[in-house]
């Protein structure tokens, strides 16, 4: 395939990734939000409440029931949106990280797994986490539920650390997203869709819905509504190498799922609950300053102590000249950042960003330090193979003030 014709396909796919995406997910905050607020008069069981709303130039009247005496003519309901943003997700993965070779997904530094082996596991992942989730909540339900979270909870955990020690940090994290849209979706078709059918049918012969078939696909909607912000922090993961280019990158990506999960709780539950903005703001403030704390560099002198060689009392780093830094960088990085790249993995130039004259390698001096020296997400797979020493020469170039003649 030639690379315009997979940069055009990637385009349209993560558009309509994008689009579909948010489209499920716009409508499921909709209608979770329009349970919360529903004003329920009466003691009638087959009457949820009812709600007015202020929207595109008019009045909406909107009002839920269980069961109804006449099926209307038009009935909507939505299940393409969530089918359509899997499709599309999973063709991205298989266009950005599992085609040529796999480069996004392995990272020699981590593993020297085989693109064939990586591809695998990857998919391996994706269908053995939701036998294993699916499985497990189904016995779960209505028994042990509080330990069916905790062990949940412990899966994702470990099945991000576990990812990270065998795929590139942005891999990992890609496939934990991956994992968790699997299991939104996987729960709309086999259990709000089901659910939703038999609710059809039984009120087309003036009957309730299946009540214990609606409480399973409750639960199941709760748990992707739990899974929303950690999802959407996921697909934008990849424009932040400081999270998955971190040494404890797991754990980075630990803290801000569960601060976004905490933050959708606390939405959730606000329209009932006091003191929910002291929450709120109590949750995200220890979730930015952990992770704060994660990502942070190292202090400057730890940073030099580990990195040069140097006599005790010595505080001077040793000076890089801006020739030895610009040869590092046309070294290692030029084969795609440049107007012509020459490899193969560069369709276009990566990220716009090319370093052909000083000026140029001047102007993009933090991003290079923060990806080739800090995070080290920098080549792309290494696929020209930088050294540590070559890192350290940019590194110093740039604390002694990235400067060019
Ligand atoms: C094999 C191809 C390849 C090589 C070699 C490579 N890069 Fe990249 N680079 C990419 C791709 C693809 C992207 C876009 C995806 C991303 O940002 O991870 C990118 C994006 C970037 C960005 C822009 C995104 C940001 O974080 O600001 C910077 C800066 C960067 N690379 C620096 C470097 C440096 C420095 C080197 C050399 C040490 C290098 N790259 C070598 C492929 C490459």
């Amino acid at each position: 395939m030639s690379a315009t014709i997979q940069e055009l396909i990637h385009l349209v796919l993560r558009w309509m990734h994008l689009i579909a995406g948010i489209l499920w997910i716009g409508n499921s905050m909709l209608f979770n939000w329009l349970d919360r607020n529903l004003e329920k008069e009466g003691s009638d069981p087959n009457d949820a409440g009812d709600i007015w709303l202020l929207h595109s130039g008019g009045f909406y009247y909107v009002r839920k029931l269980f069961a109804i005496d006449r099926f209307p003519s038009r009935l909507h309901w939505f299940w393409i949106q969530a089918t359509l943003t899997w499709v599309t997700g999973f063709s991205l993965l298989i266009l950005v990280y599992y085609m040529g070779g796999a480069a996004f997904l392995i990272d020699r530094n981590v593993s020297d797994l085989s693109p064939q082996a990586a591809v695998l596991l990857g998919i391996g992942v994706l269908v053995g986490g939701f036998v294993i989730y699916d499985v497990l909540w189904r016995l779960a339900a209505n028994r042990f539920e509080g330990v069916a979270n905790v062990i949940s909870l412990a899966l994702v955990g470990l099945t991000a650390w576990g990812l990270t020690r065998v795929f590139s940090g942005r891999g990992a994290y890609i496939h934990v997203g991956a994992l968790l849209g699997t299991l939104m979706v996987g729960n709309v078709w086999l259990h709000i869709l089901p659910s939703q059918r038999q609710q059809v049918a039984a009120a087309k012969k003036g009957e309730l819905a299946d009540k214990a078939l609606s409480m399973r696909a409750k639960r199941r909607s709760i748990h992707n509504n739990y899974m929303t912000y950690p999802v959407l922090f996921i697909m934008l993961s990849s424009h932040f190498p400081a999270t998955y280019g971190n040494a404890l990158n797991w754990l980075v990506l630990a803290v801000i799922m569960v601060g976004g999960a905490m933050t959708r709780h606390i939405l959730n539950i606000r329209f009932h609950t006091r003191h929910w903005v002291a929450m709120l703001v109590s949750v995200l403030v220890i979730a930015l300053v952990l992770t704060y704390i994660l990502i942070r560099p190292p202090s400057s002198s730890a940073q030099r102590a580990a990195s040069v060689p140097h006599e005790a009392g010595e505080t001077e780093v040793a000076p890089v000249t801006f020739a030895e830094a610009r040869d590092v960088v046309h070294r290692r990085c030029i084969a795609c950042h440049s107007i012509a790249p020459t490899d193969p993995l560069a369709a276009a130039v990566p990220a716009g960003i090319h370093f052909d004259t000083p000026d140029q390698i001047r102007q993009y001096a933090d991003r290079i330090f923060i990806r080739a020296v800090e995070t080290k997400t920098m080549p792309m797979a290494n696929t020209t193979g930088m050294s540590d020493e070559e890192r350290d020469i940019l590194g110093r170039w740039y604390q002694a003030g990235a400067a060019i003649p």
